[in-house]
Order: C-alpha cells, then structure tokens, then sequence
C-alpha cells in the first residue's frame, strides 16, 4: 500500500428529516444562494424543506443547472453572486448541481484571465465560496468530494480542489423516491463503476480498501435490483444512497492505484452524444475488462470470487464469468452495455478517439499506458 494522508472534513447528516439540519449547518451570518436544477425539488417537497429551514436567512436562489452542467449557465449564477454579494452556496439536487456549485463557488473568487481555465488548463483553485449541500440523487459522490465535472459545448472537462468539498451534506433518503427508475439505476451504476476504477486495478496488499469496496460492490449489486423492484422501500434507498457517497469520498481509494479510464472515455461519450453518465461506463467498462484482462487479472479473479462466488474453472474461464456477471448486473439495471445499443458504430469511434486526444487523454489507466490506440481496441470491444 502506498503513503497517503486522508482527510474529508464534510460533515454528513444522513436521514429522515435531516434537510432541517440546514439551518445550523449555515453560519447566520452568511447571505446564501440556493443553486438549483430543472424544478424537481420542487415537486417532491425538497424546496419547501429547504426554505423552512432558511427562516430567517438572507437567501436567494438561482435556478436551471441542467444535467451535465453547462458552462455557460453556471457563469449566469456567478454573476449572479458577484452583483448581490453571496458568500455561501447551497447546492440543492443532483451531482450536476453538487458539480455546477463546485464552479461557481470557484469561479466567483478568480482572479485570473479566464475562469474555463480552471477547466481547461487546470488552473489551481485558491479561494472560494464556502458551499454545502441537499443530495437528491445519490450517484456521484460529489457532496462530500473535491471533485467537479463541467461541460461546454463538446468539451466535459473535471476539475478538483479540496476546498470545493462540501462543509457539509444533508443525505435524507426519502429525497430520493421520486427519482425515475432510469435515475435510480444511473445511480447504481454509477456507484458500482467508482468502486471499480478504484479496485480493479493490481493487489498492492491493501486489504482495509479492497474490503470496503467489495462490500460497496456487494450492497449495489444486491440492492440496485430492488431499487427497481420496489421503488417504495426507503430501507433499500437508504443503503444506496450511503453505498454511493463512500464510493467516491476518497476512502477506498487512498494508498491504492486507480484506473478511471471508464470515466475519461465515458466523459467523451456523454460529450459527444449526450448519453447519460453511467450508461456511458455501463458500456465502456466491460470492455476494459475484456481488453485489460492480462494487466488486471489477479483482481479480476479476487472481484469474481468475492463478489459473484466464481471459484472454480481455469482462470480465462473465471474472468469470462465475472465480466458475464458484470453485464448481467447493468443488464438487470436496464442500462446499455455496447455501443450498438446506443446506436453508434465504428464511425463514431473516430470521434471519440479525436476528442480524448484533444483532451490529452492518451496515457489512462493505472500504469498509464492505455494509449489512444488501446483506447480504440477498447470502442471497438465495445460495440
Ligand atoms: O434538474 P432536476 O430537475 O433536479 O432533475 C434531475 C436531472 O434531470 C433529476 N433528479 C435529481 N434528483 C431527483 C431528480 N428527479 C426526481 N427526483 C429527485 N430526487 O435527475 C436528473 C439527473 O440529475 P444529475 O444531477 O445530472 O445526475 P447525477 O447525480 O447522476 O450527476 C451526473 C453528473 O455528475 C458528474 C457526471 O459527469 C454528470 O455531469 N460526475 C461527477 C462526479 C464527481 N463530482 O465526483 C463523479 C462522477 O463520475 C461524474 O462524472
Ligand atoms: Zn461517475
């Protein structure tokens, strides 16, 4: 296992009810913008809660952050807060609206030439907006990272600092029933897939963080299904939506290699297409299995025992069961798990190599040496 120093300073309040928490979590004295999405907080409750909870605060809000949050509109709500003096932000939605506060929070205290930059050529975030969150889609795991994924035009593009993690992050469960079945599988999906880039990789005898990912993997294969099943049960959302939050926190991911070559070709793919961010790796991911089997073979085999009981068959045999396994897991989510079932083809390809050149993505995976052409081979598996 590698050095690392670990530390996430967000404070969780996860529950029923919690939304009221809001109004000690946010210091009195701070003039606060509500950032929203399309308007699906207000039709479960979540605004009113909100507002309740804001009683006697100096608050505005700015809503329309679109899933895959657009450049264009987040720069709307920094001037936004320039012009009426916000000094905190409250993301109230999905990871798009977690993501776009994350920008604007940056975005407002820069200084530079030109705040894409922090996109674009990585510039390094030095202050911001102090911000804290109401997840409503438990997915990305952005209420309590550092991490912000921005789009404009063709270009998604991350961004990270740890001074955009949240100060804190309401997770009430019951926010999450009036999700469609297609958001509810993206979410589990996209949960499993964070796991995955954190662990299917090489054994460096880390076994704390291969641990805790196998039993993420676990509770979203046996939960995700019955997300679906019986879309009421608040216990089995509860478990989801923690599952999701741990996945991408950092923790399973210190003192251990990382691969995210799903998410840098699934960003090209949502780039390009508009495909939603977990059926881009619910595709891409079983063809990185397939292509890097040699270079991930020991974990291949520890993922295929542990999570789906495959033990016995030559070793090619087992590998082969647990990337079936795999599919048949996003299958049974009702995501796509190729290419073809997106409608793209071997044309397409071409665009999604150009875009991970332009975006200097040529060296992926956790020895770096996922080249754009192993890149394509990976495409071309997944058609
Ligand atoms: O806009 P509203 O009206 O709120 O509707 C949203 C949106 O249409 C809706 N929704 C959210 N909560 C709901 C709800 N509908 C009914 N009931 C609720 N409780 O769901 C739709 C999708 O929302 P979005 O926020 O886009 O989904 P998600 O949470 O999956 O976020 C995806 C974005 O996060 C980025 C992705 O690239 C993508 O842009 N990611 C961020 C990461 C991070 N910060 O660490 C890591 C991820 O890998 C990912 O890249
Ligand atoms: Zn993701």
């Amino acid at each position: 296992m590698d050095k690392f120093t670990y530390q996430n300073p967000t404070s969780i309040h996860f529950g029923q009810g919690q939304i009221a928490a809001i109004t000690t979590a946010i210091p009195k004295d701070k003039k606060v913008l509500v950032i929203y999405g399309g308007g699906s907080i207000k039709q479960n409750g979540v605004y009113e809660q909100v507002a309740n909870a804001l009683e006697g605060f100096n608050w505005g809000e700015f809503s329309g952050v679109e899933p895959n949050p657009q450049y264009d509109t987040l720069m709307q709500a920094v001037e936004l807060v320039k012009t009426e003096g916000y000094d905190y932000l409250l993301a109230v939605g999905g990871g798009s609206v977690v993501d776009g506060t994350k920008f604007v929070a940056a975005a407002a205290c820069y200084q530079g030439e030109d705040p894409w930059h922090i996109l674009l050529k990585q510039e390094p975030v030095t202050h911001v907006i102090p911000l804290g969150c109401v997840l409503t889609l438990p997915a990305t795991g952005s209420e309590s990272n550092g991490g912000s994924v921005v789009s404009r035009g063709k270009d998604k593009l991350f961004f990270g600092s740890p001074l955009v993690r949240p100060a804190f992050a309401v997770l009430d469960p019951q926010t999450t029933l009036s999700l469609s079945p297609r958001q509810v599988a993206n979410g589990v999906v996209d949960a499993f897939v964070h796991t995955m880039e954190q662990y299917l990789t090489y054994p460096v005898n880390a076994k704390v963080q291969d641990r805790f990912a196998e039993g993420l993997l676990h509770t979203l294969v046996e939960e995700g299904p019955k997300a679906l099943a019986t879309p009421d049960d608040l216990a089995v959302r509860a478990n989801i939506m923690w599952s999701a939050t741990q996945a991408l926190n950092g923790l399973i991911g210190v003192g251990v290699p990382q691969d995210w070559t799903t998410h840098m070709i699934g960003h090209e793919l949502t780039g390009n297409y508009g495909i939603d961010h977990a059926r881009t790796l619910s595709i891409v991911l079983p063809a990185v299995m397939k292509v890097r089997r040699k270079e991930k073979e020991a974990k291949l085999l520890q993922f295929g025992e542990r999570i789906f009981g495959i033990t016995s068959g030559t070793t090619d045999e087992r590998i082969n069961a647990a990337i079936e396994h795999t599919i048949a897991f996003f299958k049974q989510m009702g995501v796509p798990t190729s290419l073809a079932d997106v409608e793209l083809n071997e044309k397409d390809i071409d665009v999604i190599l150009a875009s991970l050149e332009r975006h200097g993505m040529v060296a992926l995976g956790e020895h770096q040496d996922i080249t754009l052409p192993i890149s394509r081979e990976i495409l071309n598996t997944a058609l």
